[in-house]
């Protein structure tokens, strides 16, 4: 449940369109290239996070094994995987509830304040308000209950078993010809696009730690979790590439090249199209309602639009959480400024990196497109899966005989393959993205040896690891005060 509640969100309800338009019918097979790669990723994150079981994740885990500065680089990726992906979240569940206004009350709001200047608006409005929602949540100390959870996972996976239902039976078997209208190279791209939508499952190798019986329960969990979503995934996409009547082949311009997601060119020919009464999925902000509403359930489409307005902030929740407490560890270790780690008296929250994060998610969601925001996530996200893939295998030659509640399965064969794939999707990324993750790693070299160096507790000879705790990793945190386990259960 807990994998689940973090995973299904943006990627498969609203990136199922930008996978479509840079593989047609082939992002099919992208869902599944990302699932597995995520999966052996995953089995690596277990092992660390059983072992390592404090807050802070990818980056403590690197800082344990690796050092301080490749876990400062990696903690500086994260901002991006946490960060970044809050603000794709929420441009996502701004997609569906605009359209539920508009398809259930007639409500129609002009684009210029429900989409980026990318989409062909100037501001995305609805996804600031969720993002400023959110942050005041995280600010007062929301914390989402196992229940909450739960009832939200029901609510998604109802919504996309409906979906599969109705779409699946009625697939026109032509639709899915030419079934990879842009090769191999175009499959590869909307799997480094796609791949955000299993994004979150180290919700689940967090909670290694309180889980009965782990070497039996995590992989149970961690690969069940991403098992149960490729099918989910791949069934709704099949659902969505097979509807009749609906475009499902990529939109391209007048020469017959395919047209970036996210781009103006991209939105303009979808609206020349629309006006000559083609229905191109690749171009709906809301792929899933979209669909059903083509074909014969219109008020199927607004339900499970409304499914998705419900669900998705608790997955800006969790990426705002996992954030503000990676923000919160790195200010503890002196990498960051102190005032980072204040506790609010009240509500014990660390409400000053909170509002920071909350106002720079805010500012990504007004201003940039869904894939954009999802492929620059993604990237930071490779490089954390990598960095731990790489620490796992470290740590077994180090301290072979170290307590591991889980351990990886084959793992000088596991971890290759999960660095292999991370740098295959990581590659397959677009030009853009690959270049802002390149020259945010500069900036972050530059923040290293120009201020945290310097001010890190460790070089400066603070120790804060407790001595009584052989177990205990080189630079241990206490957890944040009144901390939740990120949609686990209540503290
Ligand atoms: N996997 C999450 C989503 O697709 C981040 O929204």
């Amino acid at each position: 449940m807990l994998g689940i509640g973090a995973v299904i969100g943006t990627g498969i309800f609203v990136l199922t369109a930008e996978a479509a338009q840079k593989a047609g019918p082939g992002m099919m097979v992208s869902f599944i290239i990302a699932g597995v790669v995520c999966a052996f990723a995953a089995l690596c994150y277990a092992e660390m996070a059983a072992m390592v079981p404090v807050s802070g994740s990818a980056y403590t885990y690197s800082y344990a094994v690796m050092g301080e500065l490749i876990a400062w680089m990696v903690g500086w990726a994260l901002i991006l995987e946490y960060a970044v992906a809050a603000g794709a979240v929420s441009v996502g569940w701004s997609g569906y509830v605009v359209g539920l206004l508009e398809h259930t009350f007639g409500i129609d709001i002009p684009d210029t304040l429900v989409l980026g200047p990318f989409d062909g608006g100037l501001i995305n409005l609805p996804a600031m308000a969720i993002a400023g929602l959110v942050t005041w949540l995280l600010v007062i100390g929301t914390k989402e209950s196992a229940t909450i959870n739960a009832i939200l996972v029901t609510i998604k996976v109802a919504a996309l078993t409906l979906f599969i239902a109705l779409a699946v039976p009625v697939m026109n078997s032509a639709q899915f010809s030419p079934f990879a209208p842009t090769g191999f190279v175009g499959i590869s791209m909307a799997a480094a696009s796609i791949f955000f939508a299993y994004v979150g499952f180290d919700a689940v190798s967090t909670a290694a730690e309180e889980t009965k019986n782990p070497q039996r329960n995590m992989p149970i969990g961690l690969i069940g979790s991403l098992g149960i979503c490729t099918i989910f995934y791949i069934l709704v996409a099949a659902g969505v590439i097979g509807a009749p009547g609906l475009s499902t082949q990529p939109v391209v311009d007048a020469a017959g090249a395919v047209l970036e997601p996210g781009s103006r060119d991209l939105s303009a020919q979808c609206a020349a199209r629309a006006a000559q009464g083609f229905k191109d999925v690749v171009c709906s902000k809301e792929a899933l309602a979209f669909t059903l509403r083509e074909i014969g359930w219109p008020q199927i489409g607004n339900l499970l639009g409304l499914a998705a307005g419900l669900a998705l902030p608790s997955v800006i929740l969790m990426m705002m959480f996992g954030q503000t407490r990676i923000f919160f560890v790195m200010s503890r270790d002196g990498l960051l400024p102190a005032a980072f780690s204040k506790i609010h008296p009240k509500f014990n929250t660390p409400h000053v990196i909170t509002i920071i994060t909350g106002i720079a998610v805010a500012l990504f969601a007004a201003f940039f497109p869904v894939g954009q925001l999802a492929n620059i996530s993604n990237s930071g996200t490779l490089f954390a899966f990598a960095a731990v893939s790489i620490a796992v295998m470290v740590i077994r030659k180090k301290e072979p005989g170290r307590k591991r509640p889980f351990r990886t399965p084959a793992v000088f064969v596991t971890a290759p393959i999960a660095i292999l794939g991370c740098l295959y999707l990581f590659i397959s990324l677009d030009h853009k993205s690959i270049i802002l993750f390149l020259i945010w790693a500069a900036i972050g070299l530059l923040v290293y040896f120009g201020y945290s160096r310097s001010r890190s507790h460790v070089g400066r000879g603070i120790i804060d690891v407790s001595e009584a705790d052989p177990d205990a990793p080189p630079q241990p945190v206490p957890p944040l005060p009144g901390a939740p386990t990120p949609g686990y259960k209540d503290a």
